[in-house]
């Protein structure tokens, strides 16, 4: 036992001397004999005053690494058509319908089937929308015939100028009959020519009233809101033969609230009371501030002439 715990004993102080030895040798010697001695036992030692070359070592992996996810190839971007061909009927199907048949453009609204803006987007730049005021009035209290007038549907879309004091005088009490309505006055001066009817879903104005679809099929050119425009005495074209003007407002009206165009570029009034000319607007007034070529359609496109000219 004893004589064998010491022969391990001595080739263990052996082999230590050994390795000291070793080193030493490396350690203590010549840079020469320090590389003799190393590149004997190592590939790839700097000759004496030479820099170490570093190199790549590739190491083969045994199982191919695991795939990784190929980068998506960026998206093609094609620029979208703001509006193309076909976009108000495709536009008006998404838009829900009242029991009369007519678009109901306040649902559409709160929905955000539609989004007017406030004002031409010039260099895409979105005017803020105005303080919408929420007063609502009561116009008949009660009965069947129950009806209020609600300020903040209204004011979300109209200018107050629009309405006072030409349409309604701010008070009150104002001797009001749907006679008169159906002449174009009063909720008549909008309802019927360019929102929904008189004639159309009664509830929404009486809310007491029953539900009914109406008697008499919608005419969907009511809603239109064609404005056959006036032209100009002077114009040349008196005798050319080119047909006047008309605005459609429903094309309009979905993207613009009323008072993107009332009373600031237009009066709400009828027939198109400013005589308007091509040069008006190739020089950017009217339909000329947007009708540019960048937000809608140029009046100098010789295309589009019977665009506006039908
Ligand atoms: C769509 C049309 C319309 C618009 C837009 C409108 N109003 Fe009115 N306003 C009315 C009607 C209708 C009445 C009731 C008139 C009546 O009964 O004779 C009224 C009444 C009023 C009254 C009297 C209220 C009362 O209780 O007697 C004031 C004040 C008024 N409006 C202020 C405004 C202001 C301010 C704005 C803009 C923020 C505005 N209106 C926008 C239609 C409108
Ligand atoms: C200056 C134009 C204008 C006048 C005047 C006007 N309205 Fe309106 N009204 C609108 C527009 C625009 C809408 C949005 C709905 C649409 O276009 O069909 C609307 C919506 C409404 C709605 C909402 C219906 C719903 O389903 O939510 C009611 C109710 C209404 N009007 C009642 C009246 C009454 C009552 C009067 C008269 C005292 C009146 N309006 C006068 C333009 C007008
Ligand atoms: C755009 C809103 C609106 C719609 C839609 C509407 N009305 Fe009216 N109606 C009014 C207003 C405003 C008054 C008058 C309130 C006042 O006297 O101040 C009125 C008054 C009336 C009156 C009592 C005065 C009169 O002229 O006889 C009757 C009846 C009436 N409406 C029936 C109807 C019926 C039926 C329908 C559906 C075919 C209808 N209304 C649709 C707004 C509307
Ligand atoms: C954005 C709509 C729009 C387009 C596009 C348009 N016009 Fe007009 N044009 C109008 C309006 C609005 C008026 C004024 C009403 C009227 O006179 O018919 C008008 C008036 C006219 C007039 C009479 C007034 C004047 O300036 O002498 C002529 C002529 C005319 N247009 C020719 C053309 C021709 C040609 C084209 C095509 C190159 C064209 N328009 C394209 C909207 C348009
Ligand atoms: C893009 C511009 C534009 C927008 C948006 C617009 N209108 Fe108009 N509107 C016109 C033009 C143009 C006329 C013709 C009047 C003129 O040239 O002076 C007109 C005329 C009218 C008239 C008189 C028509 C007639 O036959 O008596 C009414 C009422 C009217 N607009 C209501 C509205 C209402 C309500 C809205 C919002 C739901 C609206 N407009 C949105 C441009 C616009
Ligand atoms: C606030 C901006 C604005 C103003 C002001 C404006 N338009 Fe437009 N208009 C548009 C936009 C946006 C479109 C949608 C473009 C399209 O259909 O290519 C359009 C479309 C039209 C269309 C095509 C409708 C269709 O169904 O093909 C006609 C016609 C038209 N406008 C006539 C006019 C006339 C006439 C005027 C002046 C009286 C006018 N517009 C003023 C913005 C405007």
């Amino acid at each position: 036992m004893l004589v064998r715990k010491r022969g391990v004993l001595r080739s263990v102080v052996v082999a230590l001397c050994a390795i000291g030895w070793g080193a030493l040798v490396i350690g203590g010697c010549s840079e020469e004999s320090r590389y003799q001695v190393l590149s004997f036992l190592f590939e790839g030692v700097p000759k004496p005053g030479e820099k170490p070359q570093w190199q790549q070592v590739t190491h083969l992996a045994r199982r191919p690494p695991p795939a990784k996810a190929t980068a998506t190839p960026a998206p093609v971007v094609i620029a979208k058509e703001k509006y193309p061909f076909g976009w108000l009927p495709a536009l008006l199907k998404t838009v829900p319908h009242d029991a009369a048949g007519y678009p109901d453009m306040v649902a559409a609204f709160k929905e955000k089937k539609i989004d007017p803006l406030p004002g031409p987007e010039q260099d895409h730049v979105v005017p803020k929308a105005k303080k919408v005021d929420e007063e609502e009035i009561t116009l008949i209290p009660e009965g069947k015939t129950k009806c209020s007038f609600s300020h903040e549907i209204h004011t979300t879309l109209v200018t107050c100028k629009s309405c006072h004091p030409g349409v309604f005088k701010m008070k009150t009490g104002e001797e009001m009959s749907m006679d008169a309505m159906g002449d174009g006055k009063f909720c008549g001066f909008c309802h019927g020519k360019v929102a929904f009817p008189i004639t159309g879903e009664c509830v929404r104005c009486h809310p007491a009233m029953k539900k009914k679809a109406a008697k008499k099929p919608p005419k969907e050119k009511l809603l239109e809101g064609e404005v056959k425009l006036t032209r100009a005495k002077s114009s040349d074209a008196n005798l050319s033969g080119i047909p006047p003007a008309s605005f459609p407002h429903l094309p309009h009206r979905v993207n613009y609230r009323c008072y993107a165009c009332h009373n600031t570029i237009f009066p709400m009034k009828e027939e198109g009371t400013k005589p308007i000319t091509m040069q008006d607007i190739s020089a950017g007034k009217y339909c000329g501030v947007c009708h540019n070529g960048k937000i809608a359609f140029s009046g100098d496109d010789l295309g589009s002439c019977s665009r506006c000219h039908p």
